[in-house]
């Protein structure tokens, strides 16, 4: 969630079409009406942001798995027995795949753009041990980008800019932030006056 709002943060264009996307949603229930499973099928472009932030960004780069037996790949043989890790994030940066790969692209994963790379993309690994909660992180992260651009401003203060951390505000006067502070580890803590507090990594 946090690395989708930082690249929706640094592509404007995509956080406008994201939000057009959503507001409509919106438009069509009552203001505090809970989103729906229909609702939820017709956010193609918010599952482009979420595919581009999980190829992009995922925070889990890659799997382990274990030869069961002598493995022959492409000549070369990895010996029974033998750990093996599978770097997805070497694969979802290749330029030969994705064009451009370092840049947060959303549009490429619309139906029209030809990408052909879609077997390729494997945030939550494969197989029988592939990600039990695939389906369910994608719901969650819908269903939180949708709150988040109808019913908040994201201002990134000054001070963080080159972190990359932001304030999240429903208040009109986003800007009016009290203080923000280091907190224990890595995290910082932006405690904004009458807003939502935000967490992010520096
Ligand atoms: C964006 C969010 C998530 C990402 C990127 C992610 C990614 C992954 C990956 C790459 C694996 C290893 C799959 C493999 O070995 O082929 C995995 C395993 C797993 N994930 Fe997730 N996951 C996410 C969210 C979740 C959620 C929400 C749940 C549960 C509610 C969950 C539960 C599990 C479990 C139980 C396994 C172990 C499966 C096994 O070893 O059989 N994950 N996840």
């Amino acid at each position: 969630m946090a690395l989708a709002i930082k690249f929706l943060t640094e592509t404007p264009h995509a956080l406008a079409q994201l939000k057009k996307e959503q507001d409509m949603i919106r438009s069509r229930k009552g203001k505090s009406e809970a989103l729906e499973w229909n609702d939820y099928k017709s956010m193609p472009f918010t599952q482009c942001v979420i595919d581009e932030t999980l190829r992009v960004a995922s925070t889990n780069s890659g799997v382990f798995r274990q030869a069961m037996t002598d493995v022959n790949v492409k000549g070369y043989t990895i010996p029974k027995g033998w750990k093996v890790f599978v770097s997805l994030r070497a694969v979802h940066m290749n330029e030969d795949h994705f064009k451009d790969a370092r840049t947060f692209n959303p549009w490429r994963w619309q139906a029209d753009s030809g990408t052909n790379s879609m077997s390729l993309f494997n945030p939550f690994g494969g197989g029988p041990r592939r990600c039990p909660g695939a389906e369910l992180a994608r719901v969650e992260l819908s269903i939180f980008l949708h709150h988040f651009v109808t019913q908040y401003r994201h201002v990134v203060l000054d001070s963080c800019r080159r972190r990359s951390v932001g304030v999240l505000s429903n208040n009109k006067d986003a800007k009016a932030v009290s203080h923000y502070r280091a907190a224990p580890g890595n995290l910082e803590r932006l405690k904004p006056r009458k807003s939502v507090e935000l967490w992010m990594g520096a």
